[in-house]
């Protein structure tokens, strides 16, 4: 989810704007996204790198997910969304880390689409903790590294898309886009509708897949 901050520019607004309009793209997308039937959405909130950031802004996004959980978890509740985290999230603050847990809770029991939330997320630090925990048991392999991916029990990962323009990966799940379609857009994260998500759909049931095959 890029292009929050180029939104915002754009319109001479605060940045921390764009991370809001940003929230309600999340909204609208995921709904959207479990009215299309996707399994599973998955969600680059906040990376491993974002730290770097100012510290008002790292705080106005923690801010925002706050207010997202506990504005939206009787709706993932109600509809039956399994909600999972990827990433060290155990790390951030702790009212925020009890929230998480909490949420976890009350849709753990939860059967229906997934959306998946990555927070404090980086694919290279994913992959050393996986392949820390695949040794510690025994052969390290490839299916002895993914059964202890933070994305273990999810479907595998078809489409990648990414927003602003912006064509990299930014240590965004890259074990599982082994095999993933990937669409670039120009389209700022605050701008992306459910009717984009619906075009990216399309897109991706042109594409021929091969999985190195012929
Ligand atoms: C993505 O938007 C938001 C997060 C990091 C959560 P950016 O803040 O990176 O927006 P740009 O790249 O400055 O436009
Ligand atoms: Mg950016």
């Amino acid at each position: 989810m890029d292009g929050n901050g180029r939104w915002a520019k754009k319109r001479h607004l605060p940045r921390a704007v764009g991370h809001q309009r940003g929230v309600e793209a999340v909204r609208s997308v995921s709904r959207a996204a479990r009215a299309m039937g996707l399994e599973a959405l998955t969600l680059y909130a906040f990376s491993t790198e974002n730290w770097s950031r100012p510290e008002d802004e790292v705080s106005a996004l923690m801010g925002l997910l706050k207010h997202f959980i506990q504005s939206d978890l009787a709706e993932f509740v109600r509809d039956n969304v399994r909600l999972r985290i990827l990433g060290e999230w155990r790390a951030l603050a702790p009212d925020l880390v009890a929230l998480i847990e909490d949420a976890l809770e009350q849709t753990a029991a939860n059967t229906g689409p997934a959306l998946v939330v990555a927070l404090n997320y980086g694919a290279q630090d994913e992959i050393a903790r996986a392949a820390t925990k695949a040794a510690a048991k025994g052969a390290v392999t490839i299916g002895s590294i993914e059964a202890e991916l933070d994305t273990a029990g999810l479907p595998p990962l078809d489409l990648l898309i990414r927003t602003s323009g912006e064509v990299r990966l930014s240590n965004f799940l890259l074990w599982q886009a082994a095999y993933a379609e990937m669409i670039f857009t120009d389209v700022l994260w605050p701008d992306f509708s459910p009717a984009h998500l619906h075009d990216a759909l399309a897109e991706f049931a042109e594409r021929e897949r091969r999985y190195g095959g012929r």
